[in-house]
């Protein structure tokens, strides 16, 4: 028989390292709260539909990644129907917002989530099958001000905010504006006709990008297509005046608030639903998946998925990334000792030492518990590796509630009445 293990371009996570992941979770739930944020859970698979009409058929995403099935109806009144494991989740948050109705209350929605994402990628470091993502997304009516470039540059601000709280540096906002669905068009068009000529001299993929999405060509990674790539029109010198004043808008707000940034007017991202700004961060640290996040506008995705005209931008950002970042940057993390160890001396007061385990923890200490079944040696070694003290309950200890405890530490030894344990070791 062979092992089984976990499946290629996934992976178990582990304490200690969960705690980095619970630390930077945090972080992102209170500083997302402080912008008024509030979170929304969404279901992990979806209607394939809800991807095909929302990212777009084109894209690497859904046609090639998406880890999809047909499921089977279980009864007649079922029907079977595809469904797709989510490979991101700006999608899911939009065919929530349409289905509770969510515009009708006037207001911008706030919306952030924490969870796993699935695409059929190749594996390599920071790019997984399984991979996590913090996202958020602000999307409203147009009366809420949802096209407004200060929602852009206030999303981009609490990113910066964010990034600094957690420590990392080093990062790079990189900025573009895609234009909407009056100067997209145009710019598609000068695209086709640009690389009508010399297409058949670049990748098979970009010649089939060239063909079906001309956006997707700006996006390859393709080394041998370069030159090409770089002599194509520009999308800032086809946008229309409100898509240019737009843009001018949110750059102003970032200097305002010193959010540094640079224009790439090349970013065009991996998702057709974007409209006008479009940006990455991306850190030098990760190397060849630098983006540490993506994000931008996508004005008439709810419209796409036959919703109320709901302008919006998020962004989402990759949790495996951020935790490559963050260690980067430092020492392999240790475990986290538990305040006590508790071992009772023999079996008989295995019960006696779960009460004792339970009013300390009930205190709020971090407690571990032995077996009477160990040696005493032994209960001091496996002591030493979980915890800071030794609790030891032998006859003498029940007898006279007088614990003895230990300090792995110092050496030093105590005689602790039970009543007063939790207050002694809460103060050391
Ligand atoms: P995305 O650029 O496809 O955008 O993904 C966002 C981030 O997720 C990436 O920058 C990267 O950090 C992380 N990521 C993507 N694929 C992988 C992978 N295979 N392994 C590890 N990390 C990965 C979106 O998903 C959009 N929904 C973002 C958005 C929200 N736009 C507007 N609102």
């Amino acid at each position: 028989m062979t092992l089984l293990k976990a499946v290629r371009g996934t992976r178990d996570l582990l304490p200690p390292e969960t705690e980095l992941w619970e630390r930077v979770e945090a972080t992102t739930r209170r500083v997302f709260a402080r912008y008024n944020f509030g979170e929304i859970r969404t279901p992990i698979f979806e209607d394939t539909q809800l991807f095909a009409r929302g990212v777009g058929e084109e894209t690497d995403i859904v046609s090639k990644e998406m880890y999809t099935w047909e499921d089977r109806a279980r009864a007649q009144s079922e029907k079977s129907q595809s469904l797709t494991l989510r490979p991101e989740n700006t999608a899911g948050v939009v065919r929530a917002y349409i289905e509770h109705k969510m515009g009708e209350t006037g207001l911008l929605q706030k919306l952030y989530y924490i969870g796993p994402q699935f695409r059929r990628e190749r594996p390599q470091k920071g790019r997984y099958r399984q991979f996590w993502q913090i996202g958020a997304e602000v999307i409203g009516p147009p009366s809420a001000g949802s096209e407004s470039p200060l929602r852009d540059a206030e999303v981009l601000e609490m990113l910066a905010s964010f990034l600094d709280e957690l420590g990392i540096s080093g990062w790079t906002l990189v900025l573009n504006s895609v234009g909407c669905s009056t100067d997209r068009p145009r710019y598609v068009a000068a695209l086709r006709e640009a690389l009508a000529p010399v297409k058949h001299q670049m990748s098979e993929d970009n010649q089939r990008r060239a063909e079906t999405n001309p956006l997707r060509v700006l996006d390859s990674k393709d080394p041998s297509d370069e030159a090409i790539v770089a002599n194509l029109p520009k999308i800032a010198d086809y946008l229309d005046e409100a898509s240019k004043a737009h843009f001018a808008a949110v750059l102003a707000a970032l200097d305002a608030c010193g959010v540094q940034y640079e224009v790439n007017p090349r970013l065009v991202r991996g998702l057709d639903y974007y409209t006008r700004t479009t940006f990455e961060f991306t850190h030098g640290g990760l190397g060849a998946q630098n983006a540490l996040l993506g994000g931008g506008r996508y004005d008439g995705l709810s419209e796409m998925l036959d919703g109320p005209k709901a302008p919006g931008i998020g962004f989402a950002m990759g949790l495996d990334r951020l935790i490559l970042t963050l260690q980067a940057g430092q020492a392999e993390s240790a475990p986290t000792l538990a305040d006590a160890f508790i071992a009772p001396l023999s079996e008989s007061l295995n019960a006696e030492a779960l009460a004792l385990a339970r009013d300390l923890r009930r205190a709020g200490l971090r407690i571990d518990l032995g077996d009477g079944a160990f040696r005493i040696k032994k209960s001091f070694e496996i002591g030493n590796k979980l915890a800071r003290k030794i609790v030891l309950l032998g006859e003498d200890e029940q007898r006279s509630g007088i614990l003895t405890v230990k300090n792995f530490a110092t050496g030093e030894q105590t005689k602790i009445p039970r009543g007063e344990l939790a207050q002694a070791l809460q103060n050391s």
